[in-house]
């Protein structure tokens, strides 16, 4: 009898350096602002893996004073800070973390941010026994705001086309923050919005 094989789609365009390496994936300004057009923040940001600057310059627009550092020395910010290991503390976190270390930097953010923190994850960061464990059953977000467009990352100098196939969204935790996680979808029209 003859087997019948069935290959799920795959997806087109990844995070090809995820699992190793320093993970350097600037974020579409896009997908910064569709935070801060929707999640305020008062007091100073420290966005504390902030590569190239990509999403420091964007939360420069909610006035608020923006420190940056980066494990790696990219050309902005504080260069050598590792923030897995960091006793630094800060009013609010917000940055877009390497993949292969999300969950040490939801630990170190529990730790060293006074007020908020946001981080930029999968969406598929939701699930996991080990996370649900050590994360979403003694801390959970505040709120999580799903992504509605589609982010596609390239890695820097890469040129652009095609469109991402994994869903992301912004993970906040809100020290002020009672009740339960509340699950909210960004609106549409921040793809399209033009930055430059
Ligand atoms: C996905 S990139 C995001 C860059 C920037 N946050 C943005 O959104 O455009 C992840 C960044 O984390 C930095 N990084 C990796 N490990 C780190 C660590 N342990 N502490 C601080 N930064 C780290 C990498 O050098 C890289 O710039």
């Amino acid at each position: 009898m003859n087997q019948l094989f069935v290959t799920a789609p795959q997806p087109t365009l990844k995070r090809v350096a995820d699992l190793d390496g320093p993970d350097f994936y600037p974020t579409p300004a896009w997908a910064t602002y569709a935070l801060i057009d929707n999640e305020k923040f008062h007091g100073d940001i420290w966005e504390c893996a902030c590569g190239d600057g990509a999403m420091s310059s964007v939360l420069s627009r909610t006035g608020q004073n923006v420190e940056s550092s980066d494990l790696y020395d990219r050309g902005f910010g504080e260069p050598g800070i590792d923030f897995r290991e960091t006793n630094r503390t800060a009013t609010n976190i917000i940055t877009n973390p390497p993949f292969n270390a999300a969950e040490d930097f939801v630990h170190t953010a529990l730790k060293v941010a006074d007020k908020k923190f946001a981080l930029l994850l999968r969406l598929a960061f939701l699930e996991g026994a080990k996370r649900r464990s050590t994360i979403f059953s003694k801390a959970p977000p505040s709120r999580v705001w799903v992504f509605s467009e589609r982010i596609t990352f390239y890695p820097k100098g890469v040129k652009r086309k095609g469109s991402g196939t994994t869903a992301y969204a912004w993970f906040v935790w809100d020290k002020d923050h009672c009740g339960g996680t509340e699950l909210s979808w960004l609106p549409t029209g921040y793809k399209k919005m033009d930055f430059n």
